[in-house]
């Protein structure tokens, strides 16, 4: 919201990060990260929607902060790929809140052979990739940010990976079972381009689309590629979910009134070496 003040001392800063009567949908939300952005939003005050796919226990997990929070949370199992799902999200959490406020894309899809070689990747395991990380966010952003657009404000959040703004240093997976497939960072690498194009593409509208690129969130991962990475990071250790989490507090609340088209990097300085 546009103040023209050069006074500082007439703003409450406080109450400029607050998420209170912000209507939230966070997809992944069951996720490593997810779950870290929905604790926080609903701490700043926001009504939070957790959607993700089967199994993964949204509606539960829904229940569980609506209790913790004293006020109604939603959560929904979806697929992010398919149009009918997200309509349905969309709607669903209209006729509850009434509005909608954020957007984060969460989600990302590990296939089974997620790690195989590139030489031996297949059509399947690539298709599968593409189609949630980035079909996925092309969706949300075109429903539920289209919904945004009409009604004049909103703001969201996609989440690309550090591997689609650098490459992989694959030293890092030396000794491991893990690693990182071409068809993540080329994935995620159409979610940065999206985001940047619907950055301009949305301005007029009162939409503000910002990334989040994380790195390195540390989830029990194997002893030798946590020493592998403090070896190569210049914070030298893997991060915690919930150090991503301020950065979506910020880009979802009026703190980040003038921030769109940006990608904030929590990376403990990797990319700057
Ligand atoms: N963890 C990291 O270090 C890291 C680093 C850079 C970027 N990221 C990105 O941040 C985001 C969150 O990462 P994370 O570590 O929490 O991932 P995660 O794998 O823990 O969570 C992803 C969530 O997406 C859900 N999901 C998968 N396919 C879906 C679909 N079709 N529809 C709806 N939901 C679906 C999964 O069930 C899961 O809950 C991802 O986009 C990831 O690529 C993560």
């Amino acid at each position: 919201m546009e103040l023209k003040t050069t006074d500082p001392g007439i703003i409450n800063f406080r109450d400029k990060f607050e998420l209170k009567d912000k209507v939230v949908i966070i997809t992944g939300g069951m996720g490593l990260i997810g779950r870290a952005f929905a604790e926080a939003c609903c701490q700043f005050g926001a009504s939070v929607t957790i959607a993700d796919r089967t199994g993964a226990g949204s509606e539960e997990h829904a229940k569980v902060l609506s209790g913790k929070f004293g006020r109604e949370m939603f959560g929904m199992t979806m697929d992010v790929a398919k149009r009918e799902d997200v309509e349905k999200l969309k709607n669903s959490v209209l006729e509850k809140f009434g509005r909608i406020d954020g957007l984060i894309n969460c989600h990302q899809n590990k296939t089974a052979k997620f790690f195989a070689k590139f030489e031996e990747y297949t059509d399947e395991d690539w298709d599968a990739v593409v189609e949630t990380n980035l079909k996925g966010t092309f969706l949300t952003c075109q429903i539920i940010g289209g919904y945004m657009a009409e009604k004049g404000s909103g703001s969201i959040i996609n989440m690309p990976s550090t591997y689609s703004v650098v490459a992989p240093n694959h030293n890092l997976y030396r000794g491991t079972s893990l690693g990182s497939p071409a068809a993540y960072s080329a994935s995620k690498g159409g979610v940065m381009a999206l985001s940047q194009y619907l950055a301009t593409y949305w301005a007029k509208n009162g939409v503000r689309v910002n990334q989040i690129t994380p790195h390195g969130v540390w989830n029990s991962h194997e002893e030798r590629f946590e020493k592998n990475f403090s070896e190569m990071s210049p914070l030298q250790r893997m991060s915690y979910n919930h150090e991503v989490a301020g950065a979506a507090v910020y880009l979802l609340s009026d703190a980040s009134s003038y921030v769109t088209g940006h990608n904030m990097l929590i990376d403990g300085g990797w990319t700057a070496w």
